[in-house]
Protein backbone atom coordinates (compact mmCIF):
# COMPACT_ATOMS: atom_id res chain seq x y z
CA UNK A 1 0.00 0.00 0.00
CA UNK A 2 1.42 3.73 -0.88
CA UNK A 3 1.92 5.72 2.51
CA UNK A 4 -0.22 9.05 1.64
CA UNK A 5 1.30 11.18 4.51
CA UNK A 6 5.04 11.25 5.68
CA UNK A 7 5.61 12.00 9.08
CA UNK A 8 8.80 13.34 10.92
CA UNK A 9 10.19 11.82 14.31
CA UNK A 10 12.49 13.90 16.42
CA UNK A 11 14.36 12.29 18.73
CA UNK A 12 15.85 15.10 21.19
CA UNK A 13 18.73 14.80 23.66
CA UNK A 14 20.01 12.23 25.23
CA UNK A 15 17.96 9.44 23.99
CA UNK A 16 20.26 7.63 21.53
CA UNK A 17 21.53 6.42 25.16
CA UNK A 18 18.21 4.72 25.68
CA UNK A 19 18.93 1.41 26.92
CA UNK A 20 21.29 2.35 29.38
CA UNK A 21 20.16 5.75 30.36
CA UNK A 22 18.19 5.30 33.27
CA UNK A 23 16.51 2.17 32.33
CA UNK A 24 14.15 1.89 35.70
CA UNK A 25 12.87 5.05 33.88
CA UNK A 26 12.88 5.05 30.39
CA UNK A 27 13.30 0.90 29.48
CA UNK A 28 16.18 -1.26 28.66
CA UNK A 29 14.88 -0.69 24.50
CA UNK A 30 17.73 0.99 22.60
CA UNK A 31 16.67 3.78 20.59
CA UNK A 32 17.29 1.51 17.62
CA UNK A 33 14.45 -1.24 19.42
CA UNK A 34 12.40 1.77 19.29
CA UNK A 35 13.07 3.08 15.55
CA UNK A 36 12.57 -0.18 14.47
CA UNK A 37 8.86 -0.21 16.09
CA UNK A 38 7.93 2.91 15.15
CA UNK A 39 9.09 1.27 10.96
CA UNK A 40 6.90 -1.07 12.04
CA UNK A 41 3.91 0.64 13.65
CA UNK A 42 4.37 3.42 10.14
CA UNK A 43 4.10 0.56 7.96
CA UNK A 44 0.65 -1.10 9.52
CA UNK A 45 -0.52 2.98 9.38
CA UNK A 46 0.89 3.10 6.41
CA UNK A 47 2.15 6.38 6.71
CA UNK A 48 6.62 7.01 5.80
CA UNK A 49 8.30 8.30 7.71
CA UNK A 50 11.80 10.06 8.31
CA UNK A 51 13.45 9.76 11.76
CA UNK A 52 16.13 11.99 13.15
CA UNK A 53 17.53 12.14 16.76
CA UNK A 54 20.11 15.13 17.86
CA UNK A 55 21.36 16.11 21.47
CA UNK A 56 21.34 20.11 20.05
CA UNK A 57 19.12 22.73 20.45
CA UNK A 58 19.81 24.25 16.71
CA UNK A 59 20.28 21.48 14.86
CA UNK A 60 16.57 19.84 16.11
CA UNK A 61 15.00 23.64 14.42
CA UNK A 62 17.36 22.61 11.33
CA UNK A 63 15.90 19.40 11.12
CA UNK A 64 12.01 20.38 11.50
CA UNK A 65 12.78 23.24 9.24
CA UNK A 66 14.35 21.25 6.47
CA UNK A 67 11.48 18.89 6.64
CA UNK A 68 8.26 20.80 6.63
CA UNK A 69 7.33 19.08 3.58
CA UNK A 70 5.76 16.61 5.80
CA UNK A 71 2.04 16.03 7.19
CA UNK A 72 2.57 16.07 10.72
CA UNK A 73 5.49 16.05 13.24
CA UNK A 74 6.07 13.26 15.89
CA UNK A 75 8.70 14.86 18.41
CA UNK A 76 10.33 13.64 22.30
CA UNK A 77 12.58 16.84 23.03
CA UNK A 78 13.93 15.27 26.17
CA UNK A 79 14.76 18.05 28.39
CA UNK A 80 13.86 20.85 25.52
CA UNK A 81 10.52 19.98 26.89
CA UNK A 82 11.04 22.16 29.31
CA UNK A 83 13.35 24.47 28.07
CA UNK A 84 12.78 25.70 24.67
CA UNK A 85 10.79 28.69 23.17
CA UNK A 86 13.07 28.00 20.21
CA UNK A 87 11.96 24.26 18.98
CA UNK A 88 8.51 25.74 20.02
CA UNK A 89 8.56 28.56 17.57
CA UNK A 90 10.02 26.34 14.92
CA UNK A 91 7.00 23.74 15.11
CA UNK A 92 4.58 26.61 15.37
CA UNK A 93 6.09 28.19 12.18
CA UNK A 94 5.62 24.85 10.11
CA UNK A 95 1.90 25.03 10.93
CA UNK A 96 1.60 21.11 10.67
CA UNK A 97 0.27 18.99 13.47
CA UNK A 98 2.49 17.89 16.13
CA UNK A 99 2.31 15.38 18.95
CA UNK A 100 4.54 15.67 21.70
CA UNK A 101 5.47 12.34 23.16
CA UNK A 102 7.16 10.75 26.54
CA UNK A 103 8.61 7.42 27.57
CA UNK A 104 8.16 8.16 31.06
CA UNK A 105 5.11 10.44 32.80
CA UNK A 106 6.53 13.57 32.70
CA UNK A 107 3.65 14.77 34.89
CA UNK A 108 4.80 12.06 38.31
CA UNK A 109 8.58 13.11 38.24
CA UNK A 110 10.18 16.30 39.40
CA UNK A 111 7.99 19.60 39.83
CA UNK A 112 10.50 21.00 36.80
CA UNK A 113 9.74 18.34 34.29
CA UNK A 114 5.78 19.22 34.34
CA UNK A 115 6.07 22.25 32.33
CA UNK A 116 6.23 22.05 28.80
CA UNK A 117 7.25 24.98 26.79
CA UNK A 118 6.27 23.02 23.42
CA UNK A 119 3.09 20.82 23.99
CA UNK A 120 0.80 24.26 23.60
CA UNK A 121 2.08 24.20 19.67
CA UNK A 122 0.65 20.34 19.58
CA UNK A 123 -2.33 18.86 18.78
CA UNK A 124 -1.29 16.73 22.28
CA UNK A 125 0.80 15.09 24.52
CA UNK A 126 1.48 11.26 25.12
CA UNK A 127 3.19 10.95 28.29
CA UNK A 128 3.80 7.44 30.35
CA UNK A 129 3.66 4.45 28.18
CA UNK A 130 7.46 4.18 27.21
CA UNK A 131 7.48 2.83 23.57
CA UNK A 132 4.14 2.60 23.27
CA UNK A 133 3.86 6.50 23.56
CA UNK A 134 5.74 6.65 20.11
CA UNK A 135 2.97 4.12 18.81
CA UNK A 136 -0.39 5.98 20.53
CA UNK A 137 1.44 8.75 18.62
CA UNK A 138 1.55 7.46 15.13
CA UNK A 139 -1.96 6.56 15.04
CA UNK A 140 -3.10 9.85 16.79
CA UNK A 141 -1.14 12.25 14.51
CA UNK A 142 -2.95 10.18 11.21
CA UNK A 143 -6.14 10.27 12.97
CA UNK A 144 -5.75 13.84 13.32
CA UNK A 145 -4.67 14.68 9.69
CA UNK A 146 -7.75 12.61 8.50
CA UNK A 147 -9.39 14.59 10.47
CA UNK A 148 -8.27 17.93 9.29
CA UNK A 149 -8.63 16.70 5.66
CA UNK A 150 -12.28 15.61 6.16
CA UNK A 151 -13.32 19.26 8.23
CA UNK A 152 -11.48 20.93 4.84
CA UNK A 153 -13.98 19.26 2.42
C1 LIG B 1 11.69 12.41 28.35
C2 LIG B 1 11.31 13.18 29.63
C3 LIG B 1 12.20 14.40 29.81
O1 LIG B 1 11.86 15.07 31.00
C4 LIG B 1 13.66 13.98 29.91
O2 LIG B 1 14.49 15.12 30.00
C5 LIG B 1 14.07 13.10 28.77
C6 LIG B 1 13.16 12.04 28.34
C7 LIG B 1 10.86 11.11 28.20
O3 LIG B 1 10.80 10.58 27.09
O4 LIG B 1 10.32 10.59 29.19
O5 LIG B 1 15.16 13.21 28.24
O6 LIG B 1 11.40 13.23 27.23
Amino acid sequence: MSSEFTILVIHGPNLNFLGTREPEIYGKNTLDDINSLIEKKAQELSLSIRIFQSNSEGSIIDIIQQNCDVSGIIINPGAYTHTSIAIRDAIASTGLPAVEVHLSNIHAREEFRRNSFIAPVCVGQISGFGVHSYMLALEAIKSNILAQIDIRR
